[in-house]
């Protein structure tokens, strides 16, 4: 990759909308942290640790994603936890960023759903004011349980209702569709969140037609098994829905074998509007950044591709439009004068 392109991704401004905050967490801070609470890791260094994440399939990461996440227990690990993830978005450039958080990855643990939604969004406030930040909340439901229990976590959510834009689906994606989901999607819709779900990462097509149909979501995350269909890529696109693909996050979990194999430019030419995203950056080899400049080398995407993919992510970003226009106008700023 040549210094020019590596620094025009650097300066790049873009938004990220497919991060699990759960999957920012460093071996370094999980070290940290479940020292300060007197919990035991598995593992005895951080080297250890990193080693430790190789993974088949998605089912394997999550494995070891659940097993971080239980050193957090006070609102203080939530908010380092986050304010670590913005103080990295800051120096990448990233202006905006839509934060996926599982409750019930803590809630099970006994941990409160206000001790969570307290620690991610004093961090996101302080990000806001120091660091020149934005960003917005996406509550994510755990397929692998009931809509039951889902449903128990959207009444947890009540009292932080403002504080949260969208709700999300993810965890292990077969043998869970979407539609397992239909009445506390209804339901959270009623309460006036943004749908929006995980489809088509290893699941098939069909599990992607029952997000958009049955779910009526309003962007899809990864989203790559789309392309099984035609008539799917073509609705998608017609029903202008843009999909967060996640480069390093595909390899890593063997979703696609090599970066080079990678269907976003086949996406990009079907007209389907994708954005880049880390998804589980501590555990995928790399932040936002990263994800551009190794899809960029492996499928040869030039600036206007790369302008093209972080004016998607402002477009389909849940952001206000006050806010949109600044953020695409700065960027338009940007390209035109390094293009
Ligand atoms: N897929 C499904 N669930 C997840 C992921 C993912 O990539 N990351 C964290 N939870
Ligand atoms: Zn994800």
């Amino acid at each position: 990759m040549t210094n020019n392109m590596k620094s025009f991704i650097a300066q790049l401004p873009k938004a990220e909308l497919h991060l699990h905050i759960e999957g920012t967490f460093e071996p370094s801070l999980m070290f940290e942290i479940a020292k300060r609470n007197g919990q035991f890791i598995p593992f005895d260094s951080v080297e250890e640790l990193e080693k430790a994440y190789k993974f088949d399939c998605l089912q394997d990461f999550l494995d070891i994603y659940y097993q971080g996440a239980g050193v957090l227990i006070h609102e203080q690990d939530f908010y380092d936890l986050t304010y670590s993830y913005l103080e990295k978005c800051a120096a990448q450039n990233v202006r905006h960023t839509e934060i996926m958080f599982d409750p019930q990855t803590h809630t099970d643990r006994g941990v409160s759903f206000k001790t969570v939604i307290n620690g991610i969004t004093r961090a996101c406030d302080d990000a806001r004011e120091k660091l020149g930040v934005s960003s917005l909340l996406i509550m994510s439901y755990l397929r692998h349980l009931s809509e039951e229990e889902a449903f128990v976590t959207l009444e947890d959510s009540l009292p932080f209702k403002h504080k949260i834009t969208a709700i999300g689906l993810d965890s292990s994606e077969k043998g869970n569709p979407p539609s397992k989901f239909k009445n506390v999607f209804a339901a959270s819709v009623k309460e006036g969140y943004i749908p929006l779900a995980h489809a088509g990462e290893e699941g098939d097509a069909d599990y992607v037609w029952e997000a958009i149909d049955v779910l009526g979501i309003k962007r899809i995350d990864h989203g790559n098994n789309s392309l099984q269909d035609d008539k799917l890529v073509e609705e998608i696109v017609k029903r202008d829905l843009a999909l967060t693909v996640c480069p390093l996050s595909n390899t890593a979990l063997q979703v696609v074998k090599d970066l080079k194999d990678h269907p976003l430019k086949t996406m990009m030419e079907k007209g389907m509007n994708v954005t880049i995203n880390s998804d589980d950056p501590a555990y995928f080899g790399g932040q936002v950044n990263k994800n551009y400049e190794e899809i960029q080398e492996a499928l040869g995407l030039s600036k206007e591709d790369l302008y093209n993919l972080a004016k998607n992510s402002f477009q389909y970003s849940l952001l206000d439009n006050v806010l949109k226009q600044q953020y695409l106008k700065e960027l338009e700023t940007f390209y035109l004068a390094n293009k």
